[in-house]
């Protein structure tokens, strides 16, 4: 249908057609970075699960390659689910992946190569004695999925976790292994949330505390905090934490008990489900892909062929200067994609006006910016909306003393249709300032069967800091991150004017006591190679 040609994204991940979901076994082997993920190759809708696969050079420009596992044997005939990719040290790799069996019960697999000295890992065998694991007692037998990337333990063992829950408490069951055949349950869990449902898509894996480069998945030491993620099944959000972990407890306890898994920090606000990370033992940093599933109809992507992106894989690491968060910024390689580029210095927008920024067709784009509030404006002004919340406040419409203000993307000449991506500064009667950071889909689309909902969350200024922002636009989806990276919101859109030649970007203060100062940096982004595979 040409009509919906333009949702499409330009340097997105997708497949030609049909539904794709989680990312599975992402890796970097001879040369070649490896990514699968869950796929339906005869629908645009989910189900007939099995793994789709590409590779590529530089995480931008990718090669579809033949399906890796299809469902053939009564331990996954059901569906090849989630699961995720261990390099050894000898150089064999090992994957282990949930099955759906035909008694429908969620079990654990092993696959690995057929041929090792292939850098393209086409062909793919499943091990003969399959299933490795299967639900313990006490677990129900549809609540034990998606085995982790495993670390390798003091006890020159490999350590795995799976997510599960108990009635309403999410749990992480820890299992180690010498040879992935055959395994052993350890006590207790590696983590639980009462509250949180099932935990699905668990990822497992240290950062350095002084920020910097990325770590292998067995680093551990005085040096590492460990971050736990798990996906809630029940509101469809990737929840992290940051904390501790014992290997001889097999515990892990996170920093804060208020910001656990499941009830603190979002890796993003938007749409962002099922993530999974990898070392990239390549370029020595740690990388999160994760699934950005549709917000129209069901109706509408089957009538289009195809559902779902990933995100621009981001690079992860510790934000030492909170000490508290995790920070995410697009892979540097999307950089590459940058053509030309334009820039504004110390741009004024008054308050309660918007600001055309020209730069032509604007559907993709990669947006630097900075922001200053006045600081009179901010001195005189006490006590303003310390209630504030990106979701039920009215959004980028409703106008507070110190915000909201930012950039309208995906938008036509008329403003009619638009996508303002923005920071509200909320101000304790004490003078302590809360900065928020919200995209606002609400008016994004003039269509009727999409969400229009308002995303958001807090984000960590400190003492001294510029608001700055980070925003890839493509088509259907809008990539935003604050501060560097704290906080990061995915949406996807549906312009029905503010499409190709019809889009344009603006800038937007729709505060009431201060105009902001703003610079920028715009460029158009080339589109990336995203192709079958010919022999
Ligand atoms: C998460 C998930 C996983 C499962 C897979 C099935 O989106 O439900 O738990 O393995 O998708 O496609």
């Amino acid at each position: 249908n040409s009509m919906l040609s333009w949702q499409r994204t330009a340097f997105h991940f997708q497949p030609e057609k049909n539904w794709m979901n989680d990312p599975n076994g992402p890796m970097f082997y001879k040369g070649w970075y490896h990514f699968f993920y869950q796929y339906n190759p005869n629908a645009a809708v989910w189900g007939d699960i099995v793994w789709g696969h590409a590779v590529s050079r530089d995480l931008i420009h990718w090669m579809h390659l033949p399906l890796a596992m299809v469902a053939d044997q009564w331990y996954d005939v059901s569906g090849v689910w989630t699961g995720s990719a261990t390099l050894l040290p000898d150089g064999q790799v090992v994957m282990l992946y949930t099955g759906f069996t035909n008694e429908s019960v969620q079990v654990q697999n092993l696959a690995y190569p057929a041929n090792l000295s292939d850098p393209l890992l086409v062909d793919w065998v499943k091990y003969s004695g399959n299933p490795v694991l299967v639900p313990p007692p006490g677990i129900n037998t549809m609540d034990f999925r998606d085995p982790t990337t495993a670390w390798y333990t003091p006890d020159g063992k490999w350590r795995i976790t799976i997510g599960s829950k108990l009635n309403k408490t999410g749990i992480s069951l820890v299992y180690d292994t010498e040879d992935f055949k055959s395994y052993e349950r350890m006590d207790g869990v590696l983590h639980a949330v009462q509250g949180t449902g099932m935990w699905e898509c668990v990822d497992f894996y240290p950062v350095s505390k002084n920020g910097g480069n990325g770590l292998d998945t067995s680093v551990d030491g005085p040096g590492v905090k460990h971050v736990f993620k798990a996906s809630l099944d029940d509101d469809r959000s990737d929840y992290y934490a940051l904390g501790t972990y014992d290997h001889k407890t097999t515990k892990w306890t996170p920093d804060d008990p208020k910001i656990d898994v499941g009830i603190g920090l979002k890796y993003d606000y938007g749409k962002f489900y099922a993530s999974k990370t990898f070392y990239d033992q390549n370029k020595k940093r740690r990388v999160l892909w994760s699934w950005i599933s549709e917000s129209d109809s069901e109706a509408a992507d089957m009538k289009r062929g195809w559902a779902s992106l990933q995100n621009i894989p981001r690079t992860v690491s510790f934000d030492k200067k909170t000490g508290s968060n995790l920070l995410q910024w697009p892979v540097e390689e999307i950089e590459s994609l940058r053509m030309t580029r334009k820039d504004f210095s110390n741009l004024e927008v008054p308050a309660g006006s918007v600001v055309p920024l020209n730069v032509g067709e604007a559907t993709q784009l990669d947006i630097i910016a900075e922001f200053e509030i006045d600081k009179e404006a901010l001195d005189r002004t006490s006590g303003a909306d310390v209630e504030y919340s990106c979701g039920a406040s009215g959004g980028a419409a409703a106008r507070g003393a110190l915000g909201p203000f930012g950039l309208l993307v995906l938008t036509d000449d008329s403003l009619s249709e638009q996508t303002p991506v923005y920071f509200y500064i909320a101000k304790g009667a004490d003078g302590n300032l809360k900065t928020f950071f919200c995209s606002d889909q609400s008016r994004s689309s003039e269509a009727s069967d999409v969400d229009k909902l308002i995303y958001g969350s807090t984000v960590p200024v400190l003492n001294g800091e510029k608001l700055t922002l980070r925003i890839l636009v493509d088509h259907s989806i809008v990539e935003s991150f604050a501060q560097g990276g704290r906080t990061c919101i995915t949406s996807r859109v549906y312009p029905t004017k503010a499409i190709f030649g019809g889009s344009r970007l603006f800038l937007f203060n729709n505060a009431t006591e201060t105009s902001i100062t703003t610079s920028l940096q715009i460029w158009k982004m080339n589109s990336a190679f995203i192709h079958p595979f010919h022999h």
